[in-house]
């Protein structure tokens, strides 16, 4: 009896991690840390996932567990008579589109890593010819258009066919595959000639690094990487809630996802910067870090061939697992605005979806005018920007509001639901912070981020 109640929880604990764990953790959070310039940038991170990115991840659980619903329908379960809280699954829906609009992409890239893997193409490269392949592939459209495809396809398809709970167990053994697999990779690479500078740069914080990129700017990109690799703020994650019964309280469930996703994004840097160092790859690479870097680290391996089709395999299954939450909420908004069907649903929001990403795909090379952000932007890093540090902070103040305040939700039934069950407590003392502290945190951040 016991064993099986905890194998459930593991089951839902790996499953909302695979919705955290994916592209967050071994893409976005080893570039952003080496153009941020590295331990410095880790610790301000990991500051704000503790006191800003725990205690969101947990209003959105209670959310999705009183509603027993997705962003569609939640906030009109659980809104005040009157109110317009609703109104809040348009932004949520707008952050699940434009994530969608460049995560499909990066997903693509990932698959088609995998097969120039499994065909042994980087065997015998040094460093500069891997770049070049990477390179290369930026002028190709067509072909990164066609990966692309086959993601949101075998996406839609999943969710289209109700056949979830066969992937989740799928999912469950590669979550233990890849973090397995990191770990052997990150001792490959923390043992490579040359790599002590890489730990360094990834483990001894340098804060005059900090003062020298803007303070303001690293905190600012600090806290968009914590919410995005929580998926918090657009009603991505809430929905996982539903899955917790009432036996457990959230604060220890939102801990061991915190935990799991975070162990993921350290161990992930723990390859790439070694790796970085030892093969003369610049830390500031961009968006590009991870697919310069690793296939190095596979040509010292011996088996690299296998190993490298496992990880970037791993890869594909981890963004999987992110994209399927995500197109699990835009097809339960469809159903729910038109009332059409299922596989309907499916079928229009694939193509939809197919197009949007479109400008990132021809934005990468052939759009390169286009510098919202600076030198060398492009509409990735322009929707990834809208995206992690618009869209995301801006959604957590909406669920911080619903359920702290009177107008909301309120304070007493989000506590009542929060601590509901065994498990870690939802400090009642901290409602002072959560209320006002907390907005007036992120609030300042985002403001100050622009401003400077
Ligand atoms: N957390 C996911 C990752 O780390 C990305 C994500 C962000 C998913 C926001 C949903 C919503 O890859
Ligand atoms: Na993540």
């Amino acid at each position: 009896m016991k064993r099986e109640k905890f194998g459930s929880r593991l089951g839902f604990i790996l499953i909302s991690a695979g919705c955290a764990i994916g592209l967050g953790n071994v893409w976005r959070f080893p570039y952003i840390t080496g153009q941020y310039g590295g331990a410095a940038f880790v610790l301000i991170y990991l500051f704000f996932l503790l006191v800003l990115g725990l205690p969101i991840m947990v209003m959105e659980f209670a959310v999705g567990r009183a509603s027993q619903a997705s962003v569609a329908l939640s906030f009109d379960k659980l809104e005040p008579k009157g109110t317009k809280w609703h109104w809040y699954k348009y932004f949520g829906m707008a952050g699940n589109y434009l994530l969608m609009m460049f995560y499909t992409t990066i997903g693509g890239w990932m698959l088609l890593y995998l097969c120039k893997m499994l065909k042994g193409e980087f065997h015998g490269k040094n460093a500069e010819q891997i770049q070049g392949i990477f390179g290369d592939l930026m002028g190709k459209p067509v072909l990164m258009t066609v990966f692309m495809m086959i993601v949101v396809i075998f996406c839609f398809s999943v969710c289209s066919l109700g056949v979830q709970k066969g992937l989740e167990k799928i999912t469950k053994y590669m979550m233990f595959l890849l973090l397995a697999l990191l770990v052997v990779l990150a001792i490959r690479s923390a043992t490579l000639p040359g790599a002590e500078k890489g730990l360094s740069f990834y483990l001894v914080p340098d804060f005059q690094k900090v003062k020298d990129a803007g303070a303001m700017q690293v905190v600012f990109a600090a806290v968009g990487q914590a919410f995005f690799t929580l998926s918090l703020g657009i009603g991505a994650i809430a929905i996982f809630g539903s899955y917790i019964d009432k036996s457990r309280r959230l604060m220890g469930e939102a801990i061991c996802v915190t935990v799991l996703d975070t162990c993921v994004a350290l161990v992930a840097g723990l390859i790439i910067f070694p790796a970085c160092f030892a093969f003369g790859v610049n830390p500031d690479s961009g968006p590009n870090l991870i697919f310069i870097t690793l296939p190095n680290i596979f040509n010292a391996m011996s088996g690299g061939r296998i190993w490298g089709s496992l990880f970037f395999l791993c890869m594909f299954f981890a963004a999987a697992s992110t994209i399927i939450a995500v197109f699990e909420n835009i097809i339960s908004f469809a159903i729910d605005l038109t009332g059409c069907s299922r596989k309907k649903a499916a079928f229009c929001n694939a193509a939809a979806i197919i197009l949007l990403s479109m400008p990132c795909i021809l934005g990468y090379n052939v759009w390169s005018f286009i510098q919202p952000l600076g030198a060398g932007s492009t509409v990735l890093d322009l929707e990834d920007f809208l995206v992690s540090n618009n869209l995301l902070p801006l959604g957590s103040l909406v669920y911080l509001a619903f359920c702290t305040t009177r107008y909301g939700w309120g304070w007493d039934n989000f506590l009542k639901e929060a601590n509901t069950g065994a498990g870690i407590k939802f400090p009642k003392a901290v409602r002072y912070y959560v209320t006002y502290i907390v907005p007036l945190i992120v609030l300042w951040i985002f403001i100050r981020g622009y401003i400077g």
